[in-house]
C-alpha cells in the first residue's frame, strides 16, 4: 500500500483573523480531490478559527511547536493536551527558528516529540544543517547528530513521527536543495530509522526550504521525499494548492 504525502503549510507568524478567513476557505475549497494530505500549521490564537474553518473538510490542522510538559507552572508554554482540545493532529518540532532564537537543543526537541507522542499528537521533528556545516562537510553528521537524539528518546514510537529535512541555508531564502542534495539526505535518514524500527518506509520525510509551486513537483518526485514543509508559499492559496496538486 503506497502511503499518502503529506503537504503540510507552516504560516509562522503569520496571519490576521482576516486573511486566515479567506486562505483557509480557499485551500478547503481547493483541496477537495487532493491526493496527499494537508495540513496547516498555524499561530497558537487562531487554532479555534481555523479548526470551525475547516470542519467536515479533510484539512487537518497543526501547532508550530509544542510544550515538552503537560500542564503546570510554565508560563508562556502551550501543552499537548491543549492543543487536542482543538482537533491538533500535528506539531512542529524542532524547526531551525526555534533552535536558533529559542535555545532549543536537541535534548529538549526530543523531549516534546515524545510528549506530544503520549499525547496523541503527531510530532514533525525538524532537522538540517546550516550553511557553514554544508560547506565544511559536516551534513550528514549534523543531520543524524539531530535525528539520533529523537530516535534514542522515542524508542519504538519512533515510527510514528513525522521528519521535515530542512536545510537552513534554504529557509526563506530563495535557494532550493536540489532534488539530488535533498534525495541524499533523506535517504540517509530513512536508513538512519530503519536502524531503530521495522517500519521505516512508513515515515513520512518531509522537505522543507524554499519550496514552491515551481519546484515542488520535481522535489516530491524523488523516491524519499514524502511531503514538503511550506513556509511562504503557504500563505497563498494559489501557490500552496498547486504544491499540493504536484503531491500525487
Ligand atoms: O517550515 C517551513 C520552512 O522553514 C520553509 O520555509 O518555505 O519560507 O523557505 P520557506
Amino acid at each position: 500500500t503506497e502511503k499518502k504525502k503529506l503537504i503540510a503549510g507552516n504560516w509562522k507568524m503569520n496571519g490576521t483573523l482576516e486573511a486566515n478567513d479567506a486562505l483557509v476557505r480557499a485551500v478547503v475549497a481547493g483541496i477537495k480531490d487532493a491526493k496527499c494530505t494537508v495540513a496547516v500549521c498555524v499561530p497558537a490564537p487562531y487554532f479555534a478559527q481555523v479548526q470551525m474553518l475547516k470542519s467536515g473538510s479533510a484539512l487537518e490542522l497543526g501547532a508550530q511547536d509544542v510544550s515538552q510538559h503537560t500542564q503546570g507552572a510554565y508560563t508562556g508554554e502551550v501543552s499537548a493536551p491543549m492543543l487536542r482540545e482543538f482537533g491538533v493532529r500535528y506539531a512542529i518540532v524542532g524547526h531551525s527558528e526555534r533552535r536558533q532564537y529559542h535555545g532549543e537543543t536537541d535534548a529538549l526537541v526530543a523531549e516534546k516529540a515524545k510528549t506530544a507522542l503520549a499525547n496523541g499528537i503527531t510530532p514533525i521533528v525538524c532537522v538540517g544543517e546550516t550553511l557553514a556545516d554544508r560547506e565544511s562537510g559536516k551534513t550528514e553528521e549534523v543531520v543524524k547528530r539531530q535525528m539520533a537524539a529523537v530516535i534514542h528518546t522515542n524508542g519504538h514510537c519512533i515510527s510514528e513521527i513525522v521528519v521535515a529535512y530542512e536545510p537552513v541555508w534554504a529557509i526563506g531564502t530563495g535557494k532550493t536543495a536540489t532534488p539530488e542534495q535533498a534525495q541524499e539526505v533523506h535517504a540517509l535518514l530513512r536508513k538512519q530509522l530503519a536502524a531503530a524500527t521495522a517500519h521505516a518506509e512508513r515515515v513520512n520525510i518531509l522537505y522543507g526550504g524554499s519550496m514552491n509551486a515551481g519546484n515542488a513537483a520535481s522535489l516530491l518526485a524523488q523516491p524519499d521525499i514524502d511531503g514538503g514543509l511550506i513556509g511562504g508559499a503557504s500563505l497563498k492559496a494559489a501557490d500552496f494548492l498547486t504544491i499540493v496538486a504536484a503531491a500525487q
